[in-house]
Parts: structure tokens; sequence; C-alpha cells
């Protein structure tokens, strides 16, 4: 047994923050101030968008981008089934119905043939979800979206930093939302933020976010209180001068293990490998391969006899979720193969840029004695 526990997430947080935070606290002004627009610059930059509009979680960037797009009642907005619920959780609340479409096996993320099995005249939008930080067959999606007049929102919680072809996902399709939750790439504690080159967009996902205000006291719309502190987008501008060399860590240490893990004949590493996708690696994704005779269950009772920590989402397809029946939605039918065989079958092993050489020839060694 390792005697110390390898956790599998730590925030990559420090003295620099802690002294960003401190300045706000000390300067008493709280929310709205100038920190929060300039992190919004400085994230469109990084992503490659005109426009950044910071809230209050990922969710929020979610429902509030949705809500801006004009998405509601009688649409239909289709989902992988395989991804934090928030994403569908977002399209109930603006009153849309969640469509599940299947997932491809070589990246987990949606499957553009399942996309387009799955329009009918109600479909209003696309979400794509970037999963464990691979990113999402975007040029055949959009093709799809293009043809039928389609809104596509990309998901982009796990993705900070992760690449397309040449571009960064979030600035791909007509919007992307981040979260910035403790465990993500980068984190501001709680927040979200969405990306995007459409100034109205922009422009009504600020009035939402701020109680559908416009000016001081015109209600212009149905918003919420969803806002970013200061004190959030202070830890956000010091991590996001951070972020590259974080994500250079995280990807360094995942394929330092999973080169390795490769090598075991009972494992399978879900990450796709053509050349023009740049995965950062929220998740280091590794299956039992079914016909090797060993079972995942075992494995995750191995990792923690050793005090290797791991991650272990999303154990059913999201379609089986019981508050959907509550909510009176039928999907008692929906079997999509790939996400049935997926769901409950991949382990993440701790990867984060705090990891030393020597708690990734653990997490190696263990491995082999599995
Ligand atoms: C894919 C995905 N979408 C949305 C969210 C929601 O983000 P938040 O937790 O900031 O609300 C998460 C968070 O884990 C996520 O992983």
């Amino acid at each position: 047994m390792t005697s110390d526990a390898i956790k599998v997430a730590t925030p990559q947080v420090g003295e620099e923050e802690a002294e960003a935070v401190r300045e706000v606290l000390l300067s008493g002004l709280y929310v709205s101030g100038p920190r929060v627009g300039e992190f919004e610059k400085e994230f469109a930059e990084y992503i490659g968008t005109k426009w950044a509009v910071a809230v209050s979680s990922g969710t929020s960037a979610l429902y509030i981008a949705l809500e801006a797009f004009g998405v509601g009642k009688g649409d239909e907005v289709i989902v992988p089934p395989m991804t934090f619920f928030a994403t569908v959780s977002s399209v109930l609340y603006i009153g849309a119905t969640p469509v599940f479409a299947d997932i491809d096996l070589d990246d987990l993320c949606l499957s553009p043939q399942s996309v387009k099995q799955k329009i009918t005249p109600k479909t209003k939008a696309i979400i794509p979800v970037h999963l464990y930080g691979a990113a999402a067959k975007m040029d055949e999606i959009k093709a799809i979206a293009g043809q039928h007049g389609l809104i596509v929102l990309e998901d982009c919680a796990q993705a900070h930093g992760t690449a397309y072809k040449s571009q960064k996902v979030g600035s791909i399709g007509h919007a992307g939302v981040f979260s910035f939750f403790a465990t993500k790439h980068m984190t501001t504690g709680e927040g979200g933020i969405i990306t995007t080159n459409d100034a109205d967009l922009a422009e009504q996902s600020k009035v939402i976010r701020n109680h559908g205000m416009s000016g001081r006291d015109d209600h212009i719309r149905l918003g919420f209180n969803n806002r970013m502190t200061e004190m959030e987008a202070a830890i956000g501008l010091v991590q996001l001068k951070k972020l590259e060399e974080l994500n250079r860590r995280r990807i360094e240490n995942s394929e330092t293990i999973l080169s390795k893990v490769r090598e075991l004949p009972w494992a399978h590493v879900p990450v796709p490998q053509d050349a023009g996708r740049q995965h950062t690696y929220f998740w280091c994704p590794v299956m039992v391969k079914p016909e090797s005779g060993k079972e995942i269950n075992d494995l995750k009772k191995h990792l923690r006899h050793y005090n290797i920590g791991f991650r272990e989402r999303y154990k059913e397809p999201l379609y089986r979720q019981p508050v959907l029946k509550r909510l009176g939605l039928d999907y008692s039918e929906e079997y999509l193969p790939n996400v049935e065989k997926i769901a409950g079958n991949v382990i993440g092993l701790p990867n984060h840029p705090g990891l030393s050489r020597n708690d990734l020839d653990d997490i190696i060694n263990i491995l082999h004695k599995f």
C-alpha cells in the first residue's frame, strides 16, 4: 500500500490567488467591478471568441445561453447521455425537452450519425459535450446543424484549452460554456462562463445573469442572479495565466500513465488517437476489456486497497435518472448501445498537475499488479 493517498484531483491554487482575493476583500467592491470585465476579456482572448460572459457556475452558463438563444417550451435539444446531469437539467429548466443521442466509442462524445437520426421538426439545438477533455467531432456536428438550421452550444465544462483542428473548443459552435468548479483544469471555486462571437447573445446573457435588468431599474426579460463575484474573477485571472502550464503538466502526467496502461492486456484507453484533436485530460480514462476476464469493480477495489483515488462517473446513461420520470418524461424505451456499453465501465486515474514522478510510478506499478 502507498503510505499517502494519491488524490484524483486537487485545486492548483497558491499565494498568488490568495493575494488576489485579499486585495478584493480589502477594496470593499465585491460585485460587478473591474475584475469580472477583465476576466471576461482575457478568457475570450484565450478561447478565441469576441465575447465572454462570466456567471456563477457552468450550470448557469448552460441555462443562460439556452435562454438567450430563445430555446424553450416545445423545443427539443439533442444531448449525450454520458455527461454530468447539468447538461440535461439546463434543458429541462428552460422548459425544453432533452433528446438523447448515442456516443461514439473512440472519443465517448456525441455521435454525429446518431444526432442525425434524432432530429425532428421540433429540434432547436445540439449540445456536444467535450467529455473528459476530448473534443467532440465538431465538423460533422456543425455540418448537420447547418443543414437543419440548429444552434450548436458546446459544453466545455471538462475541456479548458482542448483544441479541435486549429480552434479551441468553445469557439467552434454558436457558443460555448465552461465551469470553474474546484476540480476543473482551472478554478474560481464555483463559477462559469459563456464564450461566443454573437454580440446579441453576449448582451442578452449579461441581462439574464443580472435579474433580466437593462440599466438600473428596467427588467426587460426574466432573469435571475447568476453573477460572478470579484473574488472569483480575481482567482480566475491568476488561474488563467497558469492554465497552459497546468494543462501541459496534466497532459504529460496522463500520457506517461496511459502509455504504460496501453501495454496491459486487460486495459483499454478510450482516448481518440487522430491528429488534430488536443486532449486536455480532465480525466485520465481507463476501461477493463470485457474479454480479459477481469472486472472494473475489482480494479476499483484494487485501487482503493492501494490508496489511489479515482473517478467513476457516469454510472448509468442519463436517460435512466429518476427525476425524468418525476417530470412526466418517458425514456423507458431508450436504449443507446454505445452508451450502454460505456456507462459504469470507465474510471479516471489521478493525473492532476500536482503529482510527482514518484506518484506516477506508484500508479503505474499498482496498475501492473492488477
Ligand atoms: C459536462 C459538464 N457540464 C456542466 C457542468 C456544470 O458545471 P458547474 O458544476 O460549474 O455548475 C459540469 C460540472 O461538473 C460538467 O462536467
